[in-house]
């Protein structure tokens, strides 16, 4: 079986991304053949105005995987703008694909929607509406009645997403008629309102990714998957509808030439149980993220930080770890027994938070030294670690110029 997967270079790697995929590529890189890439041109789809990190991102992407035990004996690792093949595949693929399946897929609405969603957020809190913080004045339904402070925005806050996939997800294009309802009934002034509303109709908001290249984001991917033909693509969740419509551009193009293209699935990679230290998603734009270069202090920091079960005000309250995301941590990182202990004694208040986390920031430390070991040794002697991202460069041009051979006499193209 054929794998390949790639991911953009978003900058240092975090514990999510080493739960919620690395873990994955190192289990796969013993059992398949596999590729693993770093995907720079599709960086560039909503970042293109900020190139001047791309260089160190793919640069610190590098030093992660290898630091992490991705194995170049094992799996081919190179960098996507090294193998030209995969935009002349891009190209010639976005021949054959109608715009309605790149306007209609899932992720790229989703990007849209987060984008508007960002904006009112910001505008909000720029005009002093914490929408998060205060609750809104006039409740407008029994969940909302019956609810209390933080619940109420929390209401709040789903009934903004609420309104904003009505906005998106309608038949007549964006239409923020609920959004101005919603907003209304919450009590924001009409005046502000109004402002907010025109501002996303008009506005630069999701401008930046008014692109071609945004647009034509899966158009890519497809390529850089059926280019080597692969079977199986791990992925997350989000990632799905590209996969499928990787797979239709694969039946179309064998259908309208000749049949070249497997149809690859997806391999769903289990979704990490390891929020951030606030308890969202881990995520760079969140501030929320544990990173696989941390130092020892940065790490024990960051533990101290960590959110506890909120119903666990003073050390004599009882708490439970069911609810607090440093016991999500301690499954990963602690030994059962121990695990046991302090679930014991947490819900007697025999253990205060604080011991608890000393427990945690010890456990991730022994995790992550040697991966930070590894990184030292990586780092000092960088140029003969990249030289493995150059081979492997080489290796996957020679495999993708091969199909693009297949494809140019399949379409009957012309060729030297
Ligand atoms: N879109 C993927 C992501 O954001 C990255 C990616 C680009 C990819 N090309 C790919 C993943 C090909 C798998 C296969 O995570
Ligand atoms: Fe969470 Fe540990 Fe505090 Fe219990 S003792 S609430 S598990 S941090």
């Amino acid at each position: 079986m054929k794998i390949l997967s790639g991911m953009r270079p978003t900058g240092k790697l975090h514990l999510g991304h080493y739960f919620g995929v690395i873990k994955n590529w190192l289990e796969l890189q013993d059992k398949y053949d596999c590729k693993f890439f770093i995907a720079d041109w599709h960086a560039l789809t909503n970042k293109y105005k900020e190139t001047e990190h791309l260089k160190e991102n793919i640069r610190q992407m590098m030093i992660d995987w290898l630091a992490c035990g991705i194995d170049p004996e094992k799996a081919t690792l190179f960098v996507q703008s090294g193998v030209k093949q995969h935009a002349e595949l891009a190209l010639l693929f976005s021949m054959i694909t109608p715009k309605s399946w790149l306007e209609l897929n899932p992720s790229y609405k989703d990007l849209k929607f987060n984008l508007y969603y960002q904006y009112l957020k910001d505008f909000l809190a720029g005009k002093q509406i914490k929408i998060i913080l205060t609750p809104p004045p006039e409740p407008f339904d029994e969940a909302l009645e019956k609810a209390t402070g933080k619940q109420r925005s929390k209401i709040f806050e789903e009934y903004l997403r609420e309104a904003f996939h009505r906005a998106f997800y309608n038949q007549k294009g964006i239409d923020f008629k609920w959004l101005k309802e919603v907003l209304l009934k919450f009590g924001i002034q009409k005046k502000i309102v109004e402002e907010v509303i025109k501002n996303l109709e008009e506005g630069d908001v999701g401008k930046d990714i008014d692109t071609l290249g945004f647009l034509a984001y899966p158009v890519l991917q497809a390529a850089d998957i059926l280019i080597y033909k692969a079977d199986a693509v791990p992925v997350g969740e989000d990632q799905l509808p590209h996969i499928e419509l990787t797979r239709e551009i694969a039946r179309r193009f064998n259908n309208l030439y000749e049949s070249i293209f497997p149809e690859p699935k997806a391999l769903l990679t289990e979704e990490a149980k390891l929020p951030g230290i606030d308890g969202r998603k881990m995520s760079k734009s969140y501030n929320n993220a544990i990173y696989l270069s941390d130092n020892k202090e940065t790490v024990e920091k960051k533990v101290l930080e960590m959110k506890t079960d909120p119903q666990r005000v003073r050390k004599t309250d009882p708490g439970n770890p069911e609810v607090c995301i440093v016991f999500d941590y301690h499954k990963i990182f602690t030994d059962k027994e121990t695990r046991k202990d302090i679930d014991i004694k947490c819900r007697k208040a025999e253990i205060g938070c604080v011991e608890c986390k000393k427990i945690l920031a010890e456990n991730l430390n022994k995790f992550l030294e040697p991966i930070r070991e590894r990184r030292k040794e990586i780092e000092s002697n960088i140029e003969k670690y990249e030289k493995v991202f150059i081979d492997g460069t080489f290796l996957a041009r020679g495999i993708a110029e091969d199909t693009m051979r297949e494809v140019r006499k399949a379409m009957k193209l012309w060729e030297l």
